[in-house]
């Protein structure tokens, strides 16, 4: 009754708020979760997180970041996602691989090919059965983000081109594998987006427990 799932979307989506709803509700009905954010969940991710994010690292070049990224996933596909689907649980993560393809590549310009070269390999080819999309204005999104007080870190520090590229790439990511995604309008309220996200994840469990 394994499940991966993750969720995407632009900075100040609403997300984590989202994941920790969800995670507090599916535990309350017995299952065992386990929920992570990327980059991070391990203390070598923790560390990882610290040089990729802090802003006086201007000079970090594309192929360093997309690196980066990849290694704090390697650890926590190996250490915390792979043993906890082998015993049979649940594994909610707050941004996987999808957010390097966006980011990295449709954002940052590095070849499509290449970066999912790198994503296979800091995976070991391991794929969500499930991610939704949390879709919002990506000026909205930065602007959330600046208001809730939070960690400003040096992506949010590019420019709104960067991240409209970014949305770009995931609108495309959705369309050619529309089985894996979920997309749900952000723009409605908390209750509303947990309802939608609850559903879908009823459906999918549903389905496992009698395969
Ligand atoms: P975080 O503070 O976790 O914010 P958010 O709530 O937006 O997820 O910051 C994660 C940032 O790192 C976000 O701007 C997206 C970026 N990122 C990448 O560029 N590539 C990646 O592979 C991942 C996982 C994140």
């Amino acid at each position: 009754m394994s499940l991966f799932i993750t969720l995407e979307g632009p900075d100040g989506s609403g997300k984590t708020t989202q994941l920790k709803l969800l995670s507090e509700a599916l535990s309350a009905e017995g299952c065992n979760v386990l929920t992570l954010r990327e980059p991070g969940g391990t203390p070598i991710g923790d560390q990882i997180r610290e040089v990729v994010h802090a802003l006086h690292n201007r000079d970090m070049s594309a192929r360093a970041e997309c690196l980066l990224y990849g290694a704090a996933r390697a650890q926590l596909v190996e250490q915390m996602i792979k043993p906890q689907l082998a015993r049979g649980g649940i594994v909610l993560c707050d941004r996987y691989a999808d957010s390097t393809l966006a980011y990295q590549s449709y954002g940052r310009g590095l070849d499509r090919a290449e970066v999912k070269q790198i994503i296979a390999f800091a995976t070991q080819n391991l794929k969500p059965d499930l991610t939704f999309y949390l879709d919002i204005d990506v000026a909205e999104g930065i602007n959330r983000r600046r208001r809730g007080g939070g960690e400003w870190n040096r992506m949010d520090d590019q420019t709104l081109e960067f991240h409209r590229r970014v949305r770009d790439g995931y609108l495309e990511m959705i369309a050619a594998e529309p089985q894996r995604w979920i997309v749900i309008d952000g723009t409605q309220s908390v209750e509303e987006i947990q309802a939608r996200i609850r559903t879908e994840v009823k459906k999918r469990l549903g389905n496992r427990a009698t395969s």
